[in-house]
């Protein structure tokens, strides 16, 4: 035989690769069900409708929603974030039915929390299902959003979720100063076990178009999307998410999240490295339907596609998922 060029070569990699085996046995980073939170959206009445621009999506009246929570523990998802789609004829520019006690989302986290009192229940804190113009929050009179008057209504809104057994509130909404006020509030209430999971690197990301239209936030008629970008991050910017990041870790957060979650890996990443607390990302709903559409298509296999993206998340650094895949994934895991 003639001599190869790499006849002398020692460290080979690839023998670590040969079998199944072998590599499961040096699998770094490993999916779990109970990693991952399935975001799930409840509506009034009826049966249970698609969300057209999420395949597999759908919103769910209250009975519904307890059934396909039985199936997520079932599938070893064990917990929930719940996002309301209330009529239309409810909105108003305040955003006044965030705060009446029986409003969807708490009828729906009082019949969840009784039925099934093991479900790590989470409730985004938000005015956006609640406003007319689509805003996470008040408007002041030059129709810029208001900071601090968003504030007082997402410090109450956490109390009466607290009250209706949400163990996480989740506020969304990228106000200034929203987790110190919330965990003050919380506390004054009396509610000190309730949870605070904050939407830290919240970036204004053009990847939340199909979820405003399953919450319904932007009218079908309105052809620009809603512009947030007074309080959501700029995508180009690390170090504004990092001081974001810990301020609410020194305002008493008890999850910080980022938001999305695939496009910005090297955040999730340099926020794994700078707190000690649970980090969680949002595969929002843009990721979720651009691998469904290609998949539609032909062009990319979905449940392949699926997993390494969920997978790429946390090993950034992610030790909380939020995924519409949630379901599917634990179903996949499973066999
Ligand atoms: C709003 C909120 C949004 C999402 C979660 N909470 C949309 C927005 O900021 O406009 C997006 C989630 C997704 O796209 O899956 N408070």
């Amino acid at each position: 035989m003639s001599k190869g060029l790499l006849d002398n070569l020692r460290i080979r990699p690839r023998r670590m690769r040969r079998f199944e085996g072998l590599r499961a046995l040096t699998e770094e980073t490993v999916l779990r069900p109970a990693d991952l939170v399935q975001p799930l959206f409840v509506k009034e009445e009826g049966a249970k409708e698609p969300v057209e621009s999420m395949p597999a999506v759908y919103r769910f009246s209250i009975p519904d929603l307890l059934e396909e929570c039985r199936e997520l523990l079932d599938a070893g998802i064990r917990a929930i974030a719940l996002f309301p789609k209330i009529p239309n004829d409810l909105k108003d520019s305040t955003g006044t039915e965030a705060l009446n006690e029986e409003t969807l989302v708490l009828r729906a986290a009082r019949a969840l929390k009784e039925v099934l009192p093991e479900l790590v229940l989470i409730s985004d804190l938000a005015l956006d299902p609640y406003t007319d113009h689509g805003h996470d929050g008040v408007l002041a009179d030059d129709g810029s959003v208001s900071n601090d008057s968003t504030v007082e209504i997402l410090a109450r809104m956490a109390v009466l979720a607290a009250r209706a057994g949400v163990d996480v509130v989740a506020p969304s909404d990228m106000m200034d100063g929203r987790v110190g006020a919330i965990r003050q509030q919380l506390d004054e209430a009396d509610e000190r076990e309730t949870a605070i999971m904050a939407y830290s690197a919240k970036f204004a990301s053009a990847y939340y178009g199909p979820f405003r239209d399953a919450v319904g936030s932007v009218r079908s008629e309105e052809a620009q999307p809603i512009d947030k970008r007074t309080y959501q991050l700029a995508p180009s910017n690390c170090r504004e998410a990092l001081r974001e990041l810990s301020l609410d870790e020194s305002e008493g957060a008890d999850f910080l999240m980022i938001k999305p979650a695939g496009p910005y890996l090297d955040i999730i990443r340099k926020a794994r490295e700078s707190t000690h607390l649970p980090i969680a990302a949002y595969q929002v709903s843009g990721e979720y339907a651009q691998l469904h559409a290609a998949a539609e298509k032909g062009w990319l296999d979905l449940d392949a596609c699926m997993l390494e993206s969920i997978v790429a998340i946390k090993r950034a650094g992610a030790d909380v998922i939020l995924t519409y895949f949630a379901k599917r994934v634990a179903e996949r895991l499973d066999d």
